[in-house]
C-alpha cells in the first residue's frame, strides 16, 4: 500500500493500481511512500479475496454521509450497498438506490472522514451485524483483486471534514437561476397541446413555474435525440414559442439506444464500436459483439460512456437541441437500468420448461418466480458486458457505479460547448462521487407516501454532504396516487430544498398544484411563491455554499452544540440563516421543534406577505401549524432576504425585504449575476453587503454596493424589518441612488 500526503488534512492510501475513476479534482506531485495501514481500520481480506475494513464504534459514535441512501441521518445501526440500482420500491430494508456516494464521516471523540473510491460494489455494514463494529467490505474485480484508492480526511469539526472532503472532489455545477424555481414534470405531457395546455394553467392560476419536463413520449419511438413529429409538430418552433412565454423545456434522455437499421444514432455507434461489448466473465474476453439488453425502446445498445471518445459523440448529439435553445435534460436510467437481456430470457424459459414438464424435479414454482422478477437489473447480466476504457477492456461489473457518471460527464460536456456561453441545466438519476460537478441529481422513483417525505427530508442531508446541493426528490411522490393534504405538506418542504419538482408516474392521480380543490390550490400557490420570494436569499447562499465549499443543506448537529441536534433529523439549516422545520405527518396540525444554541425568529408563514412572529429563547416547543401554514426559523444576528414572487425566476422587482432577530449585529451579502451565463466567473456580478447593528432599542443599517465589472444595481429600496430580542419590531426603509444608499432613515 502507498500513502501519499493531498493537503494537510488529506491523506491517499492507494491499494494496488487503481482505475482513475474521474472522482477527485485535488492532485499532488508530493511522492508517495510505502505503508501498512490505513489510520482507525484493520484491514484483511475475506474468504472470497475481498478487501475488508473493520473499526470499533463507541457507544454514542455516530456515521453521517453515503448520499443517496435510505434510513436515518445517521447511519448506525443498518447495511448499506453501493452498487447503483433501479430500483422503485424505496421499502425501509432496501440496501441501495441509484447512486453510490461512499464517503463518511465517524462522528466520536475522533471524528474523521472516509472516502473511498472505489468504483464496484462495496457493502457497508454500520453496526448491523456487531453493534459495536462497522465494516466496509470492497468486493474483488473479475481477475480476484482490490484495487482501490482510499481517502482519510481530517478536520477540526464535521463541517470542516466536509469543506475539507469538497475540496478534493470539487465543488458543485451552477445551474442557471431558472432552475432555483418551481418545475412540473409528469409521465407524460405526451403532445405539444399538453404541454401549451400546462404552461396555460400555471398563467391562468397564477402560480409561479420555470420548467416543464418531456418525458418519453416526446421521442419518436423512444428513439433518443429524436423528437415526434406526429405528437410535437414543429419541434423547434414549439420550444422556441415556449421559451418566449417563460418556460423552459426539460426533455428526457436514456442511455440505451434503439436498435433499428437506419436509424443515425444506432448506426453511427455500431459503425464506430461506441457500444458495449459482450464479456465471458470466466475466460475474461470480449468477444467483440454488441451487448443488446431491453430498455424502454426494446432491444437496446448501451453507449460505452467508460471510453472517452464515446463521451465526446454523445456530447455532439446534444448539439442539434442547444441550437434551438434547448440546453436542459435529464438523463435518465443510467445505473444502466436493464430490464431484461437475451441470457436472461432464455434461462427463464428453460426454467419454466423444466417445471412445467417436471423434467428437473429440484425446480418448482418458486423458482420460476424468482426467474421472472429476477430479470430485470440481474447482478449477472453486469458482469456480462464490457467497457473500452480507452484501450483497456474492463468488465462492466467492476466499474458499474461509474456509468451514469460518465453519462452525465458526456452530457455536461456537450451541453458546455454547444450552449454558446449560457448556462445548461443537467439532471441525473445515477451518480457517483465527482457527479455533482457536472449535474444535479433526483432521487428517483419514490412514492407518495407519508413515508418518503421524511426519507426526502434525511437524504438531501446526507446528499449535501457528499457535494450533491441541487438535489430533491419527486414531489408529492413519483408512484401511487397522491392525496391534497399530501401535495401541501411535501411543497412545504421542497420549497427548501434547492432543486424543486413535481413528477409523477404514468396511470396516477393528477397532482399538479390545481389538481385538487380552490383552497389547496391557493395552499400551493402561496408556498411556491414563498419560494420565489426567497430567491434572492436562495441564489446568493447557493452562489456562496459552491464558491467556498460547503453545503447548502446543513443537519442541526453539524451546525450547532446543543446536545439534542444529534437526534434531530427531521429540522435542517437552509443556508445559513434560516432553519426548515416541515410537518411531515398526515393529519399533523403542528409539531415539536428544537431551537438550538441562541435564540430565533419563528415564522409561521402562510404566504411570503404574512407575519405571524415571535421570538423564542433556545428550547424545545410545540408550533400549531395549520394545513395553510409552514414553519421557518430565522437564526439570531442573521439576515434573511426576500423579494417580491412574479411569475417565473424572469421576474425583476427593485425592492428587497430584510428580515431578522438581531440582538448585537448580523450581516448579509446579496449576490446576483445574469443569471444564464458565466461571466460571473470573469467578475461580471455584483453583491449587496448589508449590516444591522443595535444600537440601544435602535438599529443602525449600512448597504454597501460592489458592482463588479460594470453589473448595475437594480435594487431602488430595502426595507428592513428587525426584531430585537423581545420580538419589539423596528422597521427601516432605504432608498438606494444609484449606487449608494441615502442616509438610513432613524426611527
Ligand atoms: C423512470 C424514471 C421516471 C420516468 C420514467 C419514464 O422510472 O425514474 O422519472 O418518468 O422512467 O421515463
Amino acid at each position: 500500500m502507498q500513502r501519499r500526503q493531498l493537503s494537510d488534512n488529506i491523506t491517499q492510501y492507494t491499494i494496488g493500481k487503481p482505475l482513475d475513476t474521474g472522482a477527485i479534482i485535488l492532485r499532488s506531485d508530493q511522492s508517495a511512500d510505502d505503508c501498512d495501514r490505513i489510520p482507525h481500520f484493520s484491514a484483511d481480506s475475506d474468504d472470497d479475496n475481498n478487501l475488508r475494513l473493520s473499526k470499533a464504534l463507541t457507544d454514542d459514535e455516530a456515521i453521517y454521509g453515503l448520499g443517496e441512501m435510505l434510513g436515518g441521518l445517521n447511519k448506525r445501526g443498518r447495511k448499506y450497498r453501493c452498487y447503483n440500482n433501479d430500483d422503485p420500491n424505496h421499502t425501509p430494508e432496501k440496501q441501495n438506490l441509484y447512486g453510490s456516494h461512499p464517503f463518511m464521516i465517524f462522528d466520536a471523540d475522533e471524528t474523521f472522514g472516509l472516502f473511498i473510491d472505489y468504483p464496484g460494489e462495496i457493502v457497508i455494514d454500520a453496526g448491523f451485524d456487531r453493534r459495536d463494529t462497522c465494516t466496509i467490505e470492497l468486493t474483488k474485480d473479475v481477475h480476484n483483486e482490490v484495487n482501490t484508492n482510499i481517502y482519510i480526511i481530517e478536520g477540526k469539526n464535521k463541517s470542516e471534514i466536509i469543506h475539507n472532503f469538497l475540496t478534493l472532489v470539487g465543488s458543485p455545477f451552477m445551474p442557471p437561476k431558472w432552475a432555483f424555481g418551481y418545475q412540473q414534470s409528469r409521465w407524460s405531457y405526451p403532445t405539444a397541446d399538453a404541454v401549451r395546455d400546462i404552461c396555460r394553467k400555471f398563467r391562468e392560476y397564477d402560480i409561479p413555474c420555470d420548467a416543464v419536463y418531456l418525458d418519453l413520449d416526446y421521442m419518436d419511438d423512444y428513439k433518443v435525440f429524436t423528437t415526434s413529429h406526429e405528437r410535437f409538430g414543429d419541434f423547434a418552433a414549439f420550444a422556441k414559442e415556449l421559451l418566449a412565454d417563460g418556460f423552459h423545456l426539460v426533455p428526457i434522455i436514456d442511455p440505451g439506444v434503439k436498435v433499428e437499421d437506419g436509424y443515425a444514432v444506432y448506426e453511427e455507434g455500431k459503425a464506430n464500436n461506441y457500444f458495449c461489448k459482450e464479456y465471458d466473465y470466466e475466460d475474461k474476453k470480449s468477444s467483440g459483439d454488441d451487448f443488446i439488453a431491453a430498455v424502454w425502446p426494446g432491444r437496446t445498445a448501451m453507449p460505452d460512456f467508460m471510453n472517452a471518445q464515446v463521451r465526446q459523440w454523445w456530447a455532439d448529439l446534444y448539439k442539434q437541441f442547444c441550437e434551438i435553445g434547448v440546453n436542459s435534460f435529464w438523463n435518465d436510467m443510467n445505473e444502466p437500468a436493464l430490464f431484461f437481456t437475451k441470457r436472461g430470457l432464455e434461462d427463464l424459459y428453460t426454467t419454466y420448461d423444466e417445471v412445467r414438464s417436471r423434467t428437473n424435479p429440484g425446480l418448482d414454482f418458486f423458482d420460476l418466480k424468482d426467474k421472472a422478477t429476477g430479470l430485470s437489473n440481474n447482478r449477472e447480466d453486469y458482469k456480462r458486458f464490457c467497457h473500452d476504457c480507452d484501450g483497456q477492456t474492463v468488465c462492466h461489473d467492476d466499474v458499474h457505479n461509474l456509468y451514469g457518471f460518465n453519462m452525465v460527464r458526456a452530457s455536461a460536456d456537450g451541453l458546455k460547448r454547444h450552449s454558446h456561453g449560457n448556462r445548461y441545466f443537467l439532471l441525473s438519476r445515477s451518480s457517483y462521487i465527482g457527479s455533482h460537478r457536472y449535474g444535479a441529481v433526483w432521487t428517483g422513483d419514490n412514492q407518495s407516501w407519508w413515508e418518503h417525505i421524511i426519507v426526502h427530508i434525511k437524504m438531501i442531508q446526507s446528499m449535501n454532504m457528499c457535494g450533491f446541493f441541487f438535489v430533491g426528490p419527486d414531489i408529492p411522490g413519483f408512484g401511487c396516487d397522491a392525496d391534497a393534504e399530501l401535495l401541501v405538506r411535501w411543497l412545504q418542504v421542497g420549497i427548501f430544498t434547492p432543486f424543486l419538482r413535481n413528477h409523477a408516474a404514468l396511470f396516477t392521480r393528477s397532482q399538479e398544484p390545481w389538481a385538487f380543490d380552490d383552497e389547496i390550490t391557493g395552499i400551493a400557490r402561496n408556498a411556491i411563491r414563498f419560494r420565489y420570494a426567497m430567491m434572492p436569499y436562495i441564489y446568493s447562499e447557493y452562489h456562496n455554499c459552491v464558491k467556498f465549499a460547503k453545503p447548502f443543506i446543513t443537519p442541526l448537529s453539524f451546525a450547532f452544540s446543543d446536545h439534542r441536534c444529534k437526534s434531530i433529523e427531521d429540522q435542517f439549516m437552509f443556508g445559513h440563516s434560516v432553519m426548515a422545520a416541515p410537518v411531515h405527518s398526515q393529519n399533523a396540525r403542528g409539531r415539536s421543534v428544537t431551537l438550538p444554541d441562541c435564540k430565533w425568529l419563528a415564522w409561521r408563514a402562510t404566504d411570503y406577505t404574512s407575519r405571524e412572529m415571535e421570538v423564542f429563547a433556545p428550547g424545545t416547543y410545540f408550533f400549531d401549524c395549520r394545513l395553510d401554514q409552514f414553519l421557518l426559523f430565522i437564526k439570531e444576528d442573521s439576515l434573511f432576504v426576500m423579494t417580491s414572487p412574479g411569475q417565473n425566476t424572469q421576474t425583476r422587482t427593485d425592492e428587497l425585504t430584510v428580515i431578522g432577530l438581531v440582538t448585537h449585529s448580523a450581516e448579509f451579502t446579496c449576490y446576483d449575476d445574469d443569471g444564464t451565463t458565466y461571466q460571473y466567473e470573469h467578475g461580471k456580478y455584483c453583491t449587496l453587503r448589508m449590516k444591522v447593528t443595535a444600537e440601544g432599542s435602535d438599529y443602525s443599517v449600512t448597504c454597501k454596493y460592489n458592482a463588479h465589472d460594470g453589473y448595475k444595481n437594480r435594487i431602488k429600496r430595502i426595507n428592513f424589518e428587525i426584531y430585537n430580542g423581545k420580538g419589539e419590531l423596528v422597521r427601516k426603509s432605504i432608498k438606494m441612488s444609484g449606487d449608494t444608499p441615502e442616509a438610513p432613515v432613524r426611527r
